[in-house]
């Protein structure tokens, strides 16, 4: 799959929450999107799936321009790209299975779905993911009553059930510890490896990012202000991504070496 992001922009009245992004991805990486909050990380998945139209730009995927679809070809291409949410969005007082099985609503008859009806091939598939995301045990328990890591994982599933080529993921380990937050971007790592899809996923943890991804973006107020590997995140990368002003004056006075010391970006 190509990918690529043209000079997207997205202003909501005076905020400009994406200033002219361009991404492009040739090869299906596991990209972290990284940032302050406010940075334009999840109106950039928005974008992207559609949710949200920008004001300009282009989004091109196998030479098609998302940007201009509509209609069937919005929910074709919705179908395309799974979502992930760092609350899940799974239906609580349903079981774990139909929740799973949700993931093939979005190409299928709206009917099929009020009536429950799912075929033998996607009950079969769901049953599958339940064995690969560890969750035999919990098929017929309601989804709500799992734990965050066992909900995630359900979400997971339900995104692979989509068959999508590509994969958004939007702060998936935000409401995790750490352990569950491990398990999941080793999940995420090892579907982009294996199954050779594209993961975006918006992180706030630089560590996370750095563990698992192979790309990261970074954006500060809607700019791009870092596009590179994982290695070329250096610290005062990392502190132009989250405090401009501080980094620059940093850099001006060549005293970047103990910056991760002073200054903690996330706490900031
Ligand atoms: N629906 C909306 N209406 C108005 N402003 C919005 C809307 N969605 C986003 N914004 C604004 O756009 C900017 C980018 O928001 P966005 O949610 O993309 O940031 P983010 O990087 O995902 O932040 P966080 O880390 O807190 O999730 C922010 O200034 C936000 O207030
Ligand atoms: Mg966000």
């Amino acid at each position: 799959m190509y990918f690529d992001i043209e000079k997207l922009t997205k202003t909501f009245g005076t905020r400009t929450a994406l200033d002219k992004v361009s991404i492009k991805a040739q090869h299906p990486e596991m990209i972290g999107v990284i940032g302050r909050s406010g940075a334009g990380k999840s109106t950039l998945l928005r974008c992207i799936n559609r949710l949200t139209d920008a004001d300009s730009g282009r989004i091109i995927v196998d030479g098609t321009d998302l940007t201009c679809l509509a209609g069937r070809d919005r929910r074709l291409w919705r179908a395309r790209c799974a979502m992930i949410f760092q609350q899940f969005n799974l239906v609580p007082r349903l079981d774990v299975v139909t929740n799973i099985l949700c993931g093939t609503l979005s190409r299928r008859p709206v009917w099929a779905g009020l009536f429950n009806f799912f075929s033998r091939d996607d009950i079969d598939r769901a049953v599958e993911l339940l064995h690969h995301l560890s969750l035999e045990d919990h098929g017929l328990d309601r989804a709500g009553n799992l734990s965050g890591g066992q909900q995630q994982r359900v979400a997971i599933a339900r995104a692979l059930m989509q068959n999508p080529d590509i994969i958004l993921a939007d702060e998936p380990i935000a409401s995790l510890d750490p352990r569950n937050a491990e398990q999941i971007m080793q999940i995420l790592h090892d579907i982009n490896r294996q199954e050779n899809k594209l993961v975006l996923v918006n992180l706030h943890s630089v560590d996370m990012a750095r563990r698992f991804c192979d790309r990261i973006i970074g954006l500060r107020q809607g700019r791009v202000v870092f596009d590179g590997p994982v290695d070329a995140l250096d610290d005062r990368a990392v502190a132009a991504i989250y405090d401009g002003a501080r980094a620059d004056a940093a850099m001006a006075a060549s005293v970047t070496a103990n910056l991760e010391e002073r200054h903690d970006p996330l706490s900031a």
